[in-house]
């Protein structure tokens, strides 16, 4: 008989790259490292529920998976996270005697277009590895849970294995620190000093539209990208500098560095293919007013881009008061239905 139900739910954050990952290669490994915030309240909660089935599947096609979004059955979202435990089979080769439920939600308002991927795909991956360790799947057992978790969920979502860590995390072979890898994100919280511990994320949406050229898609195009070389290294220089910057407590090279490496995805992406063009008038409205806004206050304050329009404005938590009211007077104009997310760095994810 099938044994009983158990479960186990994560919350898992979203996170915002400051040096962006864009061009990948082989088992979703980067071309270049990255560099990102882990948000605090742009975050998916995922509940898994799992039994042992009375014989195992026989074709990996058949995995038990059903994945239920805000209460309904997510048949498109289903497909994805089923392909994504096909390519963990080699590393969790169990699943194929498991029956699957997936239940998430998301605290980012529906209407808003972020993309989603890091924080469902490292809150799933977090379940599952949660699971092995509970079922006693793994022999030996995993040391380090979180490490385990992000070098899987970089084969759902590349973005999703920084996810796993609070703070500021890297991921991708620098030359740099002594723990980076290809295959696995590293938390920077001993490397990065107090004053940069505080930043705020206040996320603009300019357009909810989930039209936006697909982020596999998007990483394939760089392949035959004629600045593709140039950008590998523009990425490495600008994470140099950047850890540089954050040492010397240097905001204006830590600006520079931010916006350059938003306006390169975008010069990038709009180069790829006409799907690319995702910029709108309004987020070229809104950078303006931000650069103007820097140049009379003087304030830490910058943009910084997904892939796609909104913008995400990047500033300290003690200029909160003064950010925020340009926010609303000057930039939520330019936002559909003034929509706004108020984020800040935190902690990383957790088990409910
Ligand atoms: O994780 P993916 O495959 O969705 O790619 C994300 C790429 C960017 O968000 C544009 C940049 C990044 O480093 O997160």
């Amino acid at each position: 008989k099938k044994s009983d139900w158990k479960e186990t739910t994560w919350v898992s954050p979203s996170n915002i790259a400051l040096i962006k990952y864009w061009g990948k290669h082989g088992e979703q490994l980067p071309n270049n490292p990255s560099l990102s915030l882990t948000l605090k309240n742009s975050v998916t909660k995922t509940k898994l529920r799992y039994r042992r089935l009375d014989e195992p599947v026989p074709d990996s096609e058949d995995l038990k998976v059903a994945y239920w979004f805000d209460g309904e059955r997510n048949e498109a979202f289903e497909r994805k996270v089923a392909n994504y435990l096909r390519r963990l089979l080699p590393e969790m080769p169990y699943l194929t005697s498991l029956e699957l439920e997936f239940q998430s939600t998301n605290t980012f308002p529906h209407s808003t277009g972020i993309a989603s991927s890091a924080s469902s795909m490292s809150a799933i991956t977090l379940c599952l590895v949660d699971m092995e360790k509970k079922m006693g799947l793994r022999k030996p057992p995993t040391q380090d849970l979180s490490r385990r978790a992000s070098h899987l969920a970089r084969l759902g979502s590349g973005s999703a294995c920084r996810s796993v860590y609070g703070g500021w995390v890297t991921w991708g072979e620098d030359g740099l620190l002594p723990d980076s890898s290809d295959r696995y994100a590293s938390p920077l919280e001993q490397d990065i000093p107090e004053q940069w511990q505080n930043l705020r994320d206040a996320i603009l949406i300019v357009n909810s539209d989930r039209k936006k050229v697909s982020s596999s898609a998007g990483h394939g195009l760089m392949s035959n990208h004629p600045f593709a070389e140039g950008r590998y290294r523009q990425a490495r220089k600008h994470l140099n500098c950047m850890m540089l910057a954050l040492q010397n407590g240097d905001e204006k090279t830590f600006v520079e560095v931010v916006e350059s490496e938003a306006l390169s995805l975008h010069g990038l992406l709009m180069t790829s293919s006409q799907d690319g063009l995702l910029l709108q008038p309004e987020s070229l409205q809104i950078i303006n007013a931000v650069r103007a806004f820097r140049e009379k206050t003087g304030l830490m304050v910058c943009f910084t881009l997904d892939a796609g329009p909104n913008v995400h404005l990047l500033y300290r938590d003690e200029d909160k008061e003064m950010v925020q009211q340009f926010i609303q007077e000057e930039l939520l104009p330019f936002c559909e239905n003034k929509q706004w997310i108020d984020d800040e760095i935190g902690e990383g994810p957790y088990k409910e």
